[in-house]
């Protein structure tokens, strides 16, 4: 309101305010109606009366023009804080990068909020992020931020997008007017259905001066790019080019010690062809465990690496105790019973990270039961570290389900069955009620990896059932709709390819 009347009102002048009072009127502008009603003017008022009616004029015009000041210098105000703010408006969004850099560890994360900042900063509708695969010679777009639907945009480097060219380049490109250049290619507005009026592009460098990626922006909401806004991008494109090299890095040597992890593991698991992928199978079982019971990425991290090395002390227990076909004795058990301390042994050697410390322990504890009658600690209940309580489900559930020597696969309601009488004392019931919960497709992709070969398409038709509602059709619940012929066909699959003399051998 103070806005329109400073602005925009029709200034009152004294003249118009004396009107509004009635009384300094000029007789013959009356309305006839005024004149029927009140004639009380005076052509000659006395000059006491003027006076006062002069003093308290000049006071009224004295007060507005206050009035009017104080407006003006509000509205100065405003402007001025909306100049300061529009100043401080890159800082504060840099402010907001730098936070992130410093809470944030994973890298779509950072670059989600780089990517939003620069869009507010710059004040633009697109704000993307290409990371070059120079394998594939294209340019794909790790963020981008105003992006709906399909996240993921591909561009061969080789292509006639401007951010080919920046990446071919290496050079800032900035485009006021996209229609009239011709180094925009409208085909891409064509494919995408969006309207580019200006576009910048700025290439990002990694510390050898080698382009690895572009960060773009689009439309700016007024104007077009400005040689500040080119600043600006540098900047924070030199900020993302740091952390893109770096979570490179940093995901070449998980990478490589995953498979160095996996690789080890399987050692083990070779030496015996018919244990052959356990440890693969008691990891992917665990994450899924995991995935249900909403664990955090962190001990997602520590439960890979200890499911792959749970057996790893088995290394050091003879062949032929580990082949050996028939009863242990109770000598080579207590020799089979030493892996999980070798275990222990050997991983506590490796120099793992702070956060995966624990997996030594962890994958040690694979054995060990809820009632305290497990090995090789005898720990009990919530002594045993949770993670371990969902490998020891898993390495159970796969070592029933897979072919054993002196045994094939185990009925699977036999399985529920022997599940069930360790709940409470054995297994954790809230692990073991995650996994019955699992999706059932899920735990038979898993479970067929076994063959080593592909698994059958017909598990798909597995998807809507959980693994615990397979088991009830097994012991023979009526099948709902849609899960009619369900039964018949697990078995079909589970017990494919059985030899002749198959017998179901506890
Ligand atoms: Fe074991």
């Amino acid at each position: 309101m103070a806005k329109s009347e400073a602005k925009g009102g029709k200034k009152s002048t004294p003249v118009d305010l004396v009107n509004r009072s009635g009384k300094a009127e000029d007789c013959s502008e009356h309305s006839a109606e005024s004149n029927a009603h009140e004639h009380n003017c005076s052509h000659a008022e006395p000059p006491a009366t003027m006076k006062a009616r002069e003093d308290s004029l000049r006071k009224l015009e004295s007060d507005l023009s206050k009035r009017e000041i104080g407006l003006i210098e509000r509205e100065i105000k405003v402007l001025s804080l909306q100049q300061e703010i529009d100043r401080l408006r890159p800082l504060s969004g840099l402010y907001r990068v730098i936070k992130a850099m410093a809470t944030e560890r994973k890298l779509e994360s950072m670059l989600e909020v780089i990517t939003r900042e620069t869009a507010s900063m710059l004040r633009c509708d697109r704000c993307s992020v290409f990371v070059l695969d120079a394998h594939h010679g294209e340019l794909w777009t790790q963020v981008a931020q105003g992006l709906d639907g399909h996240r993921t945009i591909r561009v061969p480097l080789s292509g006639t997008s401007v951010v080919s060219l920046c990446a071919r380049t290496g050079r800032t490109i900035n485009i006021p007017d996209a229609y009239s250049d011709p180094r925009f290619d409208p085909e891409v507005d064509k494919s995408t259905g969006y309207r580019t009026n200006n576009i910048l592009c700025v290439p990002m460098h990694n510390r050898n001066g080698a382009v690895i990626g572009v960060f773009e922006v689009m439309n700016k909401d007024s104007g077009t790019f400005s040689h500040e806004d080119e600043e600006w991008l540098q900047a924070l494109a030199a900020v993302a080019a740091g952390l893109i090299e770096q979570a490179q890095a940093y995901s070449e040597i998980e990478h490589f010690v995953d498979k160095t992890v996996e690789t080890l593991a399987q050692t083990i698991d070779k030496r015996d062809p018919l244990t052959a992928g356990h440890s693969i199978r008691v990891t992917r079982y665990s994450i899924s465990i995991g995935d249900a019971m909403a664990i955090s990425d962190d001990e997602k991290d520590v439960l890979r690496y200890a499911a792959m090395m749970h057996d790893y002390g088995k290394i050091g227990v003879p062949e032929a105790i580990l082949w050996k076909n028939g009863r242990l004795t109770p000598e080579e058990y207590a020799c089979v019973q030493t892996h999980a301390r070798l275990t222990y042994e050997l991983l506590s050697n490796l120099p793992f990270t702070n956060r995966l410390a624990q997996v030594p322990f962890i994958a040690s504890c694979h054995h060990e039961k809820l009632d305290g009658t497990g090995y090789y600690r005898n720990l009990k209940g919530h002594e045993i570290p949770f993670l371990a309580r969902v490998i020891t489900v898993s390495d159970v559930f796969d070592a029933l389900t897979s072919v054993r020597h002196y045994r094939n696969r185990m009925n699977i309601v036999k399985v529920f069955e022997i599940m069930e009488s360790g709940r409470d004392n054995h297994f954790d019931p809230e692990v073991v009620d995650s996994f019955y919960g699992l999706p059932c497709d899920r735990v038979m992709r898993v479970m067929e990896s076994e063959r080593g070969s592909q698994i059958p398409e017909e598990v798909d038709l597995f998807k809507n059932i959980s693994w615990l509602r397979l088991v009830e059709l097994c012991q023979g619940s009526k099948p709902k709709r849609q899960e009619e012929g369900l039964k018949e066909l697990f078995f079909r699959i589970y017990n494919a390819n059985l030899p002749p003399d198959y017998q179901e051998l506890d």
